[in-house]
């Protein structure tokens, strides 16, 4: 199949949509993003890119916590809201039903399935226009109705995806294969060195 060039772009398909948590001179923030992701597995750390003149990166830096809420497709209004106004301007803690967890300082939303409760590690300083807030999950926070088998259970959670560029939301479809399990249907024979 022949390929075309598309450019430089971050096309990492699909992108996940979270609402990031901070607490800035005393009062709760959220701001929607993509640009988020796992650095390591233990102990768990996530990584949240935000451009420099966003309010909510004074939040991080203050309270040196943040926490990343994972909306459904229920908010979704909600969650491009966030997205959409600065909390510079106005309120959007009230929006949500706002509560805390162990480390007194990461505003998490009552309403989405989950929510990971991070302490700031590290921040990187991209020469050009964003910074990078590395956290470590202290605590995941959920309803009993989104857990199979003592997991969060994808088609519960219910998450939104994002594609990039085309500007648009997506939801998941079905269950499709099991990791570890789907590849053993190939013989790695095939594959000879
Ligand atoms: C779907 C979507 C994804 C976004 N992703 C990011 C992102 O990854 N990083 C970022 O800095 N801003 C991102 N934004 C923009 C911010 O959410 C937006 O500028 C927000 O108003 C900033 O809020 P604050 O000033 O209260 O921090 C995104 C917006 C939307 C709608």
């Amino acid at each position: 199949m022949k390929k075309i060039k598309l450019g430089a772009y971050p096309y990492i398909y699909p992108m996940p949509t979270v609402i990031v948590g901070t607490l800035i001179h005393g009062k709760p923030n959220f701001i929607t993003i993509s640009y988020v992701g796992v650095v390591q597995h233990k102990p768990p750390m996530v990584s949240v890119t935000l451009v420099k003149g966003h309010y909510s990166n004074t939040g991080i830096k203050e309270s040196k916590t943040f926490s990343i809420n994972i909306p459904n497709t229920k908010l979704l209004k909600e969650t491009d809201f966030t997205g959409m106004h600065s909390g510079d301007k106005i309120d959007k803690a009230s929006l949500f039903s706002v509560f805390y967890g162990n480390l007194k300082t990461a505003p998490m939303i009552a309403e989405t399935p989950l929510n990971l409760e991070c302490k700031l590690v590290e921040v990187i300083n991209l020469k050009n226009d964003s910074e990078i807030f590395i956290g470590e999950i202290v605590e995941t926070y959920s309803s009993k109705k989104f857990i199979r088998e003592g997991y969060p259970y994808m088609k519960k959670l219910d998450p939104i995806l994002f594609s990039i560029n085309s500007n648009s939301y997506y939801n998941i479809g079905r269950r499709i294969g099991w990791a570890w399990k789907t590849g053993l249907k190939i013989n790695p024979a095939k594959c000879k060195k």
